[in-house]
């Protein structure tokens, strides 16, 4: 735990609705740079629903509305026009691997190439960096032209991750990115987000306690739409300030 970390997003009586239904509540959070935050609590508290205002893809749900402010850096996020560079500046990461029916070189070097990077080079180049950053490059470096839903499911869920990366973000958000992993693709998934850390700021949406617990510097629990309990991740899981976190934590719970 750093607690010196500047704060790299800032969410402020956050809001959101989905038509009458409101599935956030008063949300406040620090999210600092070069950590990892953990968000915890149970199906349909709103875990994934807060992530995707990070990088606004609740606008592509219908009668979603929002209020409150988002700041990362000092911008707004919520009311920017410019969407585009904002899911640059903050990938994603999904439950289950989302690869295209393409090589493994393409899946990687999509967005780049999306951005108008034309030279093979400087392709290669991001390319062999990424899937080094995501730990998979010794597996996959010699079937680069291979079609990349042929891997296993731990070995894509690396690849997403290495195409993430080679958008060159500065947040990184996954949403339950080893749920469909065995336990060896999860430790070697775990152990890569501790390297991340050092360049990126991650925010991870997670089921497992026990993982909460091990990678992430600041957990917070969600329970009903509320941000129940956001603290350093020692005293979440060593001693909770409120009941319900305690509860949770220790598997009384519902
Ligand atoms: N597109 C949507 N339209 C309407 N309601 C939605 C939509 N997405 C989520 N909700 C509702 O918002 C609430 C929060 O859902 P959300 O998916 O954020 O929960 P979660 O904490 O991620 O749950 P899980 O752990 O099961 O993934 C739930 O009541 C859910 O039914
Ligand atoms: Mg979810």
């Amino acid at each position: 735990m750093n607690s010196e970390n500047k704060t790299k997003i800032r969410v402020n009586d956050l809001d959101l609705y989905y038509g009458e239904k409101q599935a956030l509540n008063g949300i406040n959070m620090d999210i600092r740079e070069n950590e990892v935050t953990a968000l915890i609590g149970p199906s349909g508290c709103g875990k994934s629903t807060f992530l995707r205002c990070l990088n606004r893809m609740n606008d592509l749900i219908d009668c979603v509305k929002i209020n409150g402010e988002i700041y990362m850096d000092d911008e707004e996020i919520l009311t920017t026009n410019d969407v585009i560079s904002l899911r640059t500046r903050v990938g994603m990461v999904f439950q289950k691997a989302n690869l295209f029916p393409m090589s493994i070189y393409d899946n990687v070097a999509y967005g780049p190439r999306n951005q108008g990077i034309k030279d093979k080079k400087t392709l290669d180049k991001i390319v062999e960096e990424s899937l080094k950053g995501a730990a998979i490059w010794d597996e996959v470096k010699d079937r680069l032209k291979s079609p990349a839903l042929g891997l296993s499911g731990g070995q894509q869920q690396r690849v997403c991750i290495a195409r993430t990366i080679a958008m060159k973000p500065e947040v990184i958000l996954m949403d339950e990115p080893t749920s469909a992993l065995d336990p060896i693709s999860t430790s070697k998934v775990e152990e890569l987000m501790a390297t991340l850390k050092d360049k990126y700021t991650i925010v991870i949406v997670t089921h497992n306690m026990q993982q909460a617990a091990r990678i992430s510097d600041k957990t917070g629990f969600f329970l009903n739409g509320e941000l129940i309990e956001f603290n350093n991740t020692k005293e979440i899981f060593t001693v909770p300030h409120d009941k319900r976190t305690e509860d949770y934590i220790t598997g009384r719970f519902g």
